[in-house]
């Protein structure tokens, strides 16, 4: 996945002023069913290098299944979490001038009894200094209400860092006094295409619906940062055993690659 794809200027624009932005149409529907097939093969490997944080916990089951760096388990998974095409539109899209990945992340919502993601920013999960980082969010089945969709609130990216939400008992959106903007602004429904995407900044405040009806609502999303970001030293599952970081140096090293 070597080609890119150069955004108009109003898509830039667009992300920059609202923390979000969709984008139609980044992979084929050949490359589509490639990753469905890898996506499916990489929640399933059982020796593994990725890491499954939630596993143990069954209440979290409820809200996503997922797994972290399959790229490192499934040669597949890797064509698409180091593609070049899509690292290339977050360093578009932030105006960075190298991009790297922090990891990929398989977000399964499956059926029966499903919970929605409630809302939260990304970046307090997340053991940076600096506030560039951002999500693709790419489905792999169409979303919409009924499976798991997204919601974001536009803006809510310049509220800057606020607490880290549980994201199995969540304090509510209107618990964080700091947020009184967030509350007053009206989230944006995406329903969305499979093979479609939305990038969204790290600081941006967002959501995603139950899932109701009877099939996993697959998605897979990809952290990137801005080449440089240094890492604090936070308690982070991917970094707390990695030799190669150091806290107050920049995340950086083979685990994670440079890739626009
Ligand atoms: C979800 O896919 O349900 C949540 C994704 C996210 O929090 O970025
Ligand atoms: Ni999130």
């Amino acid at each position: 996945m070597h080609s890119t794809i150069a955004l108009q200027e109003e898509k830039i624009a667009f992300y920059r002023q609202n923390g979000f932005v969709q984008l139609d149409g980044v992979i084929s529907e050949e490359e589509l069913n490639e990753l469905r097939q890898c996506a499916d093969e990489a929640m399933h490997i059982e020796v593994s290098q990725s890491a499954q944080p939630d596993k143990a916990n069954r209440g979290y089951s409820r809200v996503l299944n997922q797994r972290f760096n399959t790229w490192r388990d499934h040669g597949g998974m890797s064509r698409f979490s180091l593609s070049h095409r899509l690292a290339n539109l977050a360093k578009q899209l932030t105006g960075a001038d190298g991009i790297r990945v922090f990891h990929d992340h398989l977000l399964y919502k499956m059926p029966g009894d499903s919970k929605p993601t409630p809302w939260h920013q990304d970046i307090p999960y997340w053991p940076m200094k600096e506030r560039g980082a951002l999500s693709i969010w790419l489905p792999l089945d169409d979303v919409d209400e009924r499976n798991g969709c997204m919601m974001f609130v536009p803006g809510s990216q310049h509220v800057g860092k606020l607490n880290a939400v549980d994201l199995v008992n969540p304090q509510d959106l209107y618990a964080f006094e700091e947020s009184e903007s967030v509350r007053n602004t009206r989230p944006v429904i995406v329903p969305m295409k499979a093979g479609s995407c939305t990038f969204h900044d790290g600081l941006t405040f967002h959501y995603a619906h139950a899932n109701h009806t009877d099939k996993p609502r697959r998605v897979l999303a990809i952290i990137y940062m801005p080449d440089g970001t240094i890492y604090t030293g936070e308690p982070h599952i991917l970094c707390d055993h990695d030799p190669s970081l150091t806290a107050g140096a920049p995340i950086a090293g083979p685990l994670y690659p440079k890739l626009a």
